[in-house]
């Protein structure tokens, strides 16, 4: 589970009535864990792993202890993923399953890759109601998580007790997942997070009407939550490249607008004689003769640096842009200035012209 929201929308205190609920069997929540060191703590136990902060930061060394750790997190989801080699003593090879759910939270979820995309059920936790007693509401939390840390042994279990009907519940509502049209790992994600609420509410066998009660949060979980935002998000990542401002000579600043539009119409602006190779060093191409500007959103590339320190950050751009009208990924490298470059191709309209 992958839950987002703006700073102080609840994040880490969702999380943390999480980990009072799950006691012993998850932990505190982790800050900052590298892979190894979770593998070393789970002692290779199928048990929940709880992560606070998974924010991208631009840095390469971040970027690479996530990757590991959503390897992490796929390896524990099950399926022939989940299968971990290891020599054993007597040089018998063992080969063996390490399965468990994941709960990481940040304030902008990191690019998932398609293959990891479906293995997470994405939250989005909105602003806090403001209220007019702070104090109060925020001794009720403290009571709250009072109350769940009580609670543990017994939810514990409770859900063990009902284990037994899992793969029952899990088949059961993945069925109704698919007939809602999510494919097979999508259905099965958000069935393993609908089951575990049928356990921890009920005893027994899930019914029609159980079942039916499922049918909104199932919809929720299934639909992409990206899906709506998606040509916003795209929108919302071109017009923050296009109004950043870059220095030019004799002291001026342009925004990256300004001298598309300039490297578009070929004309120089005030502070650049020639806006079409000014802009070649930010890794953003006028291709003239097919009227399409070439976007090269690789890591090296001087364009992915101009989002650094925005939600856009670590490649993060090339996904929103693509999402635009009017921008396509070719699937071939397209040749710009003699060299073949991954790029991203966006009409003229994009924009404005
Ligand atoms: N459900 C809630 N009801 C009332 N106050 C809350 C609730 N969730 C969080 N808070 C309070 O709001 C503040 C921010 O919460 P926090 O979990 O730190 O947000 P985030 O991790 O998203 O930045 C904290 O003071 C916390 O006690
Ligand atoms: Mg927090």
């Amino acid at each position: 589970m992958y839950v987002i929201g703006k700073r102080g929308s609840g994040k880490s205190t969702l999380l943390e009535a999480a980990a009072c609920l799950l006691g012993d069997l998850s932990g505190e929540p982790w800050n900052d864990a590298t892979s190894a060191g979770l593998r070393q703590a789970r002692n290779n136990q199928a048990r929940p792993l709880l992560i606070d902060e998974f924010e991208p930061d631009g840095s390469s060394t971040t970027s690479a202890k996530q990757k590991a750790l959503i390897a992490l997190a796929r390896a524990m989801s099950g399926g022939s993923g989940g299968r971990i080699a290891r020599g054993s003593a007597d040089h018998s090879a063992v080969s063996f399953r390490m399965v468990g759910a994941t709960y990481v939270t940040s304030i902008n979820h990191i690019q998932l890759e398609p293959q990891d995309r479906s293995r997470f059920a994405i939250l989005q936790l909105n602003a806090l109601p403001k209220t007019g007693h702070p104090e109060q509401s925020q001794l009720k939390l403290e009571q709250l998580l009072k109350k769940l840390r009580d609670l543990s042994a017994r939810f514990r279990g409770h859900m063990l007790k009902q284990s037994s009907r899992w793969d029952r519940t899990v088949a059961k509502i993945k069925a109704r997942a698919m007939s809602l049209g999510a494919d097979a790992r999508q259905a099965e994600t958000a069935a393993a997070i609908l089951a575990g609420l049928d356990l921890a509410l009920f005893k027994g066998d899930i019914d029609e009407l159980r079942l039916e009660d499922l049918m909104e949060p199932l919809s929720v979980l299934i639909g992409d939550p990206d899906e709506a935002e998606e040509e916003s998000e795209g929108q919302q990542a071109l017009d923050f490249l296009l109004s950043r401002l870059v220095r030019v000579d004799h002291g001026l600043e342009r925004s990256v607008q300004e001298l598309i539009t300039a490297a578009i119409k070929g004309k120089s602006i005030d502070g650049v004689v020639d806006p079409v190779s000014f802009l070649d060093r930010y890794g953003i191409y006028v291709l003239k003769r097919k009227s399409r500007v070439a976007l090269w959103c690789s890591t090296s590339s001087q364009l992915t640096k101009v989002f650094s320190g925005s939600k856009w950050a670590d490649g993060a751009c090339k996904t929103a842009l693509k999402q635009l009208d009017g921008v396509e990924e070719p699937k071939n490298a397209v040749r710009i200035y003699g060299r073949q470059k991954r790029v991203l191709l966006a009409n003229y309209a994009c924009f404005g012209l």
